[in-house]
């Protein structure tokens, strides 16, 4: 049940229903070269598919959950190279898997790992997470969603703010700005995570899958139509199983035992 797969940048665990991944280059505070990306997505991706599996959690160590793409790896790279492999595309498989991904953040989120932590659904912080777009003081932009999802997440004036000046927040100003949706101490950060992974991976995961779309939705589509979809996504929970026996469990005053878990 614990079993630990090393694949050379990350860990790959399981608990119980929750998939475990944590990024594991320490010399290089787990910049993001193209090996790491490929290792963290191929391991979400199977988790995804996994019916064992109804949530994931993505660390990083104590110093640092991402401290960016990885500088070195980039740093000779002409526009062609960066075009023709279509740099960081890649990374976006992450946001299309269905299965609720939890970011668990301990020191520094920069740059990529900003945006990594950005690509999953929540982020949990612990008290010690620096979250940063420092790209502007090495001649770029963010180029992992940086720009997009910043700017969703807490708003242009703070988003401008971060990505033009590089100003890193702290994990209290992270919660103020919403962020993140919760900040821990540091020592409590895996367990906490663990903990919601867990409590999203006893619901059925086919509708978590549904949740999850519909909210992801919201920052995709306008009201009117974002609205129709999630009827629509509603009315299709009722096709499973879980909703047959989550609401008669209601009725019958018991815990459900939901088949897709
Ligand atoms: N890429 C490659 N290597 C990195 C790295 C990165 N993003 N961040 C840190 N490292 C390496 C350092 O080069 C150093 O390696 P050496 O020991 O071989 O010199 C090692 O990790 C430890 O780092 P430091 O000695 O710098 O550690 P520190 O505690 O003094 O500083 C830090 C920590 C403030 C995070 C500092 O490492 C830093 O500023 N890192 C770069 C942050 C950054 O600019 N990130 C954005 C990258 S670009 C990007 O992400 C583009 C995008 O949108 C996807």
């Amino acid at each position: 049940e614990q079993e630990t797969r090393d694949q050379g940048n990350i860990r790959v665990e399981t608990r119980d229903r929750v998939g475990l991944i944590t990024l594991d280059r320490p010399k290089a505070l787990n910049a993001l070269n193209k090996a790491t990306m490929d290792e963290l997505v191929a391991a979400a991706t199977a988790f995804d598919a996994d019916p064992g599996i109804g949530a994931v959690v993505i660390t990083g160590s104590a110093k640092a959950f991402a401290a960016g793409a990885d500088i070195k790896e980039m740093a000779s790279q002409s526009y062609m190279d960066m075009y023709a492999a279509d740099w960081f595309r890649h990374w976006e498989d992450l946001t299309r898997l269905r299965i609720p991904l939890v970011a668990a953040v301990s020191g520094y989120a920069l740059g990529g790992g900003c945006e990594l932590a950005m690509m999953c659904d929540l982020i949990i912080a612990a008290d010690t997470a620096r979250f940063g777009q420092p790209e502007i003081a090495l001649g770029v932009l963010p180029g992992m969603g940086g720009t997009q999802r910043l700017t969703h997440a807490v708003g242009k004036a703070t988003a401008m703010d971060m990505i033009l000046t590089g100003r890193q927040l702290d994990a209290e100003e992270a919660l103020r700005v919403r962020l993140v949706s919760r900040v821990v101490p540091a020592d409590r950060l895996l367990e906490e995570a663990l903990e919601v992974a867990g409590k999203i991976a006893s619901a059925s995961k086919p509708i978590a899958m549904l949740a999850k779309e519909a909210v992801t939705t919201a920052f995709e589509t306008g009201l009117t139509h974002g609205v129709q979809i999630e009827r629509r996504l509603f009315h299709s929970a009722f096709a499973t199983e879980d909703q047959k026996e989550g609401m008669a469990a209601f009725v019958e005053k018991r815990t459900p035992d939901f088949r897709h878990r």
